[in-house]
Parts: C-alpha cells; sequence; structure tokens
C-alpha cells in the first residue's frame, strides 16, 4: 500500500472527484447534463490533474492520463470478441484505458444490469485513492450517457466495481488470473531494479519492471495492450528487457506513435503482446528490422562511439587537443581547420572520422547531420557527437557515410528506429549502409 505521503498527494483533486460524483447522481434532464458528462470523460480529468497537481507531483508519482485518441486507437488493437472479455489496467488511474474499453462493451437492457455486468468485466489498481473513486464514477457516467438513462442504481458505485480498488498493481495475483487483457500505460518514472532482476540494474523506468511482472502474473494467451516510453522500444541499454519480454509473451504489434500529449514531452510507442504457454527458450527475434533489404550497416564499416568530453564535468588535465563541439563544426562539410584546444586525458579519435549531432528529433530535416572531420591530430569530441571512426581508416568511407545520411531513406529509418531525443550508437550503427 502507498505511503502516507503518497496518499496525501493528490488530496487537491478530491473536489474535482466529488464534483464527478455528483454529475452521476444528477437527472440528465437538467441543463446541459450530456455536455458536461462528455467533458467528464474526454480531456477534463487530465486537465483538472494538470491544474491542481505541480507538474513536480505528477511527475513523481507518474500520474499523467491517457487522452481519448490514443487510449482508443490502443484499445482497437485488440483482438478478442469483447462480450466475455475482462480487461485489467494495474495502474488504471482515472481509469482512460478502462473507459475506452467500455466503450466497445455491449450494452444490457437496463442501466443496472449494465453496470453489473461491466463490473465483472472491467477492472483495475492504483495507489491513489481519488484516482480510483474517479474511474469508478466515469464509467458509471459512460453507462449512464450510452443508455441515455436516469434508473436509480440499486448499489453505491463502489459497490459495482468491487475491482477497481486502491491496491498496488505489481503485486496483484488474482486480478491478472482472471484477465484475458491487460491494458498498461503505467509510470514512466525511474526505480531500482526489483531484488534478483535479470534484465535490468540500478535504477530502471518503472515502466519496464510492470510489463515484466504483468507478464509474469498473467495467464496463458492472455493480450497485453500498453503505452511505453519509446527509450524501451529503441534504447541500445534496453536489449535485455526486450529479450525478457519476447520469452515471455509473443510480439504482436510495435507501433512508434510520437509525443505522448503536450503536457507530458516524452516519445512513447504502443506495445502489443500475447502472453505465451510457456516461457521461449528460442534466440529472441530483434524488435526492429530495417525495411531496406541489406545487412551491411555504418556498424559494419566503422566503430561507433560517443564523443568522449563532457566540457562541465570533465577536468581540463592531460595532453592538449583540437576540440570540436556543435556550435563550432559546419555541418555536411570537411572540417579541416580547429579554432578550439582543449586539455583532455580521455580517448581522442585519430581521424578521418564522421561527427554526426546527437539532438535529432522525428520530423527534422535531417535525423543524422553529419561532418568529417580532417585533422592531422587526435580530436577531443564532446559527448553531443556520435563518432564515426572508418574501420579502413578511408576519407573516402568517411565521404559516402556523408552522402548517405543526407538521404531520406535513413531519415525514415531512424524515424523508425528511434524517437528519441538523442541518437543512439545502436540507431547509428545499425543505419544500412555500404560504401559505393
Ligand atoms: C501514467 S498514469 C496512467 C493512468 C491510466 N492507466 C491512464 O492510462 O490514463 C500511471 C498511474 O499509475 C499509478 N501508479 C503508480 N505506481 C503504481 C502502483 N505500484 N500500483 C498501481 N498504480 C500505480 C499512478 O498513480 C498513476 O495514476
Amino acid at each position: 500500500m502507498p505511503k502516507k505521503s503518497n496518499r496525501n498527494a493528490f488530496r487537491g483533486y478530491a473536489a474535482y472527484v466529488a464534483g464527478l460524483r455528483r454529475l452521476a447522481m444528477e437527472p440528465s434532464d437538467i441543463h446541459d447534463w450530456s455536455v458536461r458528462v462528455d467533458d467528464a470523460l474526454n480531456g477534463q480529468a487530465s486537465a483538472e490533474l494538470r491544474r491542481v497537481a505541480p507538474l513536480l507531483i505528477r511527475r513523481k508519482f507518474g500520474a499523467f492520463f491517457t487522452g481519448t485518441d490514443l487510449s482508443a486507437r490502443l484499445i482497437k488493437r485488440c483482438i478478442e470478441s469483447y462480450p466475455t472479455s475482462v480487461f485489467y489496467d494495474p495502474a488504471c488511474g482515472i481509469g482512460d484505458l478502462l473507459v475506452a474499453a467500455a466503450r466497445a462493451l455491449p450494452l444490457c437492457k437496463k442501466l443496472p444490469e449494465t453496470l453489473q455486468r461491466w463490473g465483472k468485466q472491467l477492472s483495475g489498481t492504483d495507489v491513489h485513492s481519488e484516482f480510483v473513486e474517479g474511474a469508478r464514477t466515469r464509467l458509471v457516467l459512460l453507462a449512464r450517457l450510452r443508455h441515455n438513462s436516469d434508473e436509480r442504481l440499486q448499489k453505491s458505485i463502489a459497490g459495482y466495481f468491487p475491482n477497481i480498488r486502491v491496491a498496488d498493481g505489481l503485486v496483484q495475483r488474482r486480478l491478472f488470473s482472471r484477465a484475458t487483457h491487460v491494458l498498461l500505460n503505467p509510470p514512466f518514472g525511474k526505480a531500482v531494479a526489483p531484488a534478483g532482476c535479470k534484465w535490468g540494474t540500478g535504477r530502471i523506468t518503472e515502466a519496464a519492471t510492470f510489463i515484466i511482472e504483468a507478464l509474469e502474473r498473467s495467464k496463458p494467451g492472455t493480450e497485453m495492450l500498453a503505452i511505453l516510453p519509446e527509450v524501451l522500444r529503441s534504447g541500445s541499454s534496453k536489449e535485455r528487457w526486450r529479450n525478457r519480454v519476447s520469452q515471455l509473451a509473443e510480439v504482436k504489434r510495435i507501433e512508434p506513435y510520437g509525443i505522448f500529449d503536450a503536457s507530458a514531452d516524452v516519445h512513447v510507442f504502443l506495445l502489443r503482446l500475447l502472453r505465451r504457454e510457456t516461457e521461449s527458450l528460442t534466440d529472441p527475434k530483434p524488435w526492429m528490422r530495417s525495411k531496406l533489404k541489406s545487412n551491411a550497416t555504418v556498424g559494419s564499416f566503422f566503430h561507433v562511439r560517443v564523443g568522449r568530453v563532457v566540457p562541465h564535468r570533465d577536468p581540463k588535465k592531460g595532453k592538449w587537443h583540437p576540440y570540436i563541439h556543435p556550435r563550432i563544426v559546419p555541418v555536411w562539410e570537411e572540417m579541416v581547420t580547429f579554432p578550439q584546444h582543449r586539455r583532455h586525458a580521455g580517448l581522442a579519435h585519430p581521424s578521418p572520422f564522421v561527427a554526426i549531432r546527437r539532438t535529432s528529433r522525428p520530423g527534422d530535416r535531417f535525423r543524422a547531420t553529419g561532418t568529417v572531420v580532417l585533422c592531422a591530430k587526435p580530436v577531443a569530441v564532446e559527448n553531443h557527437f556520435i563518432v564515426c571512426e572508418p574501420r579502413d581508416g578511408s576519407a573516402d568511407t568517411c565521404r559516402a557515410l556523408m552522402r548517405r545520411l543526407q538521404t531520406q531513406q535513413v531519415n525514415e529509418f531512424l524515424d523508425m528506429r528511434i524517437r528519441c531525443r538523442h541518437l543512439t550508437v545502436g540507431a547509428v550503427a545499425a543505419i544500412p549502409f555500404k560504401p559505393q
């Protein structure tokens, strides 16, 4: 259960949830009732949370609710027929994913029967009581709106949804074992890896832990639909996590999405998994394959690494070197003069090499902007560059790479492969490439 300080974190939100409860009890012929319900089901809950809880608090507890469009998009990826499905969202927030699932569930003849049935099919947990209460209430609002009904409820709102409750989603067993579908937009904050974890060490994103815990607890055949931070799809350091997921589940769909929403400036992707009968022992397939038919990549012809100088951290000790950083390096050119020098005790790069700027966004004109560096002495390179040193030591191989980086094919490859702001060594090394 959450600690006391956690329980109080969203106290300011309780007034909004109380308003939702009143709305759920109002007769529907009151002026603009359905408009207000529509607002409550589409974005208002999230906007209200932003109003009462500072970003720091929302980040600390990973409280970012999924908008209507993204929730609907995720739910559409289900294959199972809905009438018998049982959905479980282990970190349900104010229920956006459950609301999206409920929009697709059939109605019974009468409102109380529908609620009774939805109560069996919809389950969720969250550590914050305000969210849990809000989630149940929004489901009642949706049912009333769809029925267009003022029928009296025969139970309390909580009584209709006994499986939506305040609890830690990471330790549930029964709710996972009865689910046919697990829906997840887990917290993206960092936490220490669970004891004995084989696929990650140190501080890792909670989203990674949520997925593995959920898969380990789900029964074979359970379908999992998740919204996850892009780094889990494309980060080279997340390979062990991806392999563990592939052992536990068939990876049915990986869909890059883009920025989660304007308030949470993080790239996400959608993942659809099917829990395996037994863990796979064969080598997992890589999650990302190039559409281009070439086995040769930048990594086949270059040593690829990140520049080693961290300017404000590294002491200015060691030998003097020509020094490059993004403000002084011309793009798409050959750099032969070096206006700046600094002492650097770590690795300096012998030229020729290609320096690629790491900052890069999907949709930029060029995802990987390069410069061929030609210098008689080894060069100290700031860590905002990825350095590609040709294995054959040839400046022509560097020029061929610079031409290749300017192509639309490379832009599309990188857009597909990595949607984070920073290019990774893994993504650059995987660019299909053959010197002409
Ligand atoms: C990113 S929000 C998503 C909420 C909801 N699934 C959605 O898509 O709108 C993550 C939620 O996880 C909750 N949470 C964090 N740790 C949790 C845990 N251990 N068990 C259950 N919920 C948790 C947070 O309170 C937050 O509401």
